[in-house]
């Protein structure tokens, strides 16, 4: 299937149904450069922040920022675009919560591949409780790395998630228990194969750890005070944090693949709208998600994902999707980059 195929690039949520049908209107240059700032809020892998937000008239550019590419962990870009893909759809959700109906043109030009998305606006309209809620959302939003507490997860709840990310043009496959223990062993042997190429080390330590006062990378708060004793393992990141863990477990963990039909940039930008709008709806039903991006990173382990598909897709990212422990504090927000060095306002 070809990137620009309109089976693919169909209106989600808050759009519009096409370029077409809504005569464009102004957005203000303030509003498009707020939610590009609302946009520096999305998760990225490493908290990388691999984009570049370009407001022109009333027009917003994404850019992915090849300087913050993983060479080593992720050669294709497939977490940078995913990454791109939170923060396209955080800049949606905080236009729609200023009453902009958005047209979103993703991969708009073949000659620019890191052209992510070109986003304008239709006819302004009445802002609804939900995207306002969401927007709240995304502020509060954060990535908790510690164990899950012994609340199972409501079906119906995962039910309406799987709805949210195909509206979003990706989807989720729920394992069953014995797959999850399959999903352990593949995540344990990424760990695994990552931990021996030195190269691949240096690129971790480089953006975990330490203060990251910067705006860049994970903070040791971020990061648990020991390993969790889960049974899929969550990323290994070298020295440990001083994020304080329970004695929690992820047994009443729900774990999901979000996946697409092919293994394209645009089926990675439209998983990685699909994730924040996932996350963002998990929160407002009392639930904590976390990404799991090694078991994809690696070759092989990706193959074992693959399998776990059986023929239904390409998988982008594990989920862990599970009820928090609302007794303890969560790990504080991760630093950001400031918005000059992401947001540049074209006159
Ligand atoms: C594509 C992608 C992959 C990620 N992979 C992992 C992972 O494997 N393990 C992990 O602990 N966090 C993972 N994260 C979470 C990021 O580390 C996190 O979003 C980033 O540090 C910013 O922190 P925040 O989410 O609290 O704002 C991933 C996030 C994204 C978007």
């Amino acid at each position: 299937m070809n990137e620009h195929t309109p089976t693919t690039n169909e209106p989600t949520a808050n759009e519009s149904p096409s370029n077409e049908s809504i005569a464009p209107e102004q957005a203000p240059t303030a509003d498009l450069a707020a939610a590009a700032r609302v946009a520096g809020l999305a998760p990225s892998i490493h908290n990388t922040q691999p984009w570049r937000w370009r407001v022109s008239g009333s027009t917003l550019q994404l850019w992915a920022v090849r300087e913050r590419q993983l060479s080593i962990t992720d050669p294709l870009g497939r977490m940078l675009t995913i990454s791109c893909g939170t923060a396209l759809h955080h800049a949606r959700i905080a236009l729609a919560a200023e009453g902009w109906p958005v047209v979103v043109r993703r991969l708009p030009d073949p000659a620019q591949p890191d052209l992510l998305a070109e986003t304008s606006v239709g006819p302004r309209t009445d802002v609804t409780p939900e995207a306002v809620r969401l927007l709240q959302t995304a502020r509060v939003r954060r990535t908790d790395r510690r164990p899950v507490s012994d609340t199972p997860v409501d079906p119906v709840v995962i039910e309406q998630l799987r709805r949210v990310s195909e509206r979003e043009g990706a989807r989720l496959h729920v394992l069953r228990r014995d797959d999850a223990i399959e999903l352990a062993g593949a995540a344990s042997r990424a760990q695994r194969v990552e931990g021996m190429d030195p190269d691949w080390a240096e690129e971790l330590a480089y953006w975990a750890g330490g203060d990251r006062r910067h705006g860049l990378g994970v903070p040791d708060s971020a990061i648990p005070s020991q390993p969790p004793p889960t049974t899929v393992p969550d990323r290994d990141f070298g020295p440990t944090g001083t994020l304080p863990i329970w004695p929690g477990h992820d047994r009443e963990a729900v774990y999901a693949i979000l996946y697409g039909d092919e293994d394209s940039a645009l089926a990675w930008l439209r998983a990685g709208e699909a994730l924040s709008a996932v996350w963002l709806d998990a929160i407002l039903h009392g639930l904590t998600v976390l990404p799991l991006s090694a078991a994809v990173e690696v070759p092989q382990t990706r193959q074992a994902l693959q399998r776990m598909l059986a023929g239904l897709g390409e998988p982008f990212l594990v989920l862990r999707i599970g009820v928090g422990d609302a007794d303890h504090v969560g790990p504080p927000h991760t630093p950001r980059l400031p918005a000059d060095q992401t947001i540049e306002i074209v006159p």
